[in-house]
């Protein structure tokens, strides 16, 4: 098996909250975090598979920067995380943003098949997700309602 990585970068604001907790609590839990402010992310996207036979590609990387570009980085480049469709009521931690990146990526991967996502959220902060089954809790009231 080979594994060949895209790595792209968009920037993008978020606050880290829980809408079921009152003001002081997601204080105590996000800290800082629970104020509105940016990252600049870096997505590591890795498809695996064997070279075709034809191309010797195991994915054309021009074809995975469109899809990723077009499915992730125009939705989420200079937006605000909490605001973006297919995040809504997720609180936009980079745990969760990378289980979303990969429900929306894996759909759309035609040769080889989707192996890992790496989002980093700063130079020393990511989190890496292998596709493994995760139900991630959705606020079904929206996440920029609290009221400070
Ligand atoms: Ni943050």
């Amino acid at each position: 098996m080979l594994y060949v990585t895209r790595k792209c970068t968009f920037s993008a604001s978020h606050r880290l909250y829980n809408p079921d907790f009152d003001h002081a609590r997601n204080e105590e839990v996000f800290d800082k975090c629970n104020n509105v402010h940016g990252h600049n992310y870096t997505l590591e996207v890795t498809v695996a598979g064997l070279p075709d036979a034809a191309t010797g590609y195991v994915i054309d990387l021009k074809i995975l920067k469109k899809i990723i570009d077009r499915e992730i980085i125009s939705k989420v480049d200079h937006q605000h995380l909490n605001d973006v469709e297919m995040l809504r009521g997720y609180i936009p931690t980079a745990e969760n943003l990378a289980v979303v990146f990969w429900q929306v990526l894996d759909k759309h991967i035609e040769s080889g098949s989707l192996h890992a996502l790496k989002l980093f959220e700063s130079e020393n902060n990511f989190v890496e997700y292998n596709g493994d089954p995760v139900i991630l809790h959705r606020y079904n009231h929206a996440l920029d309602a609290e009221v400070v």
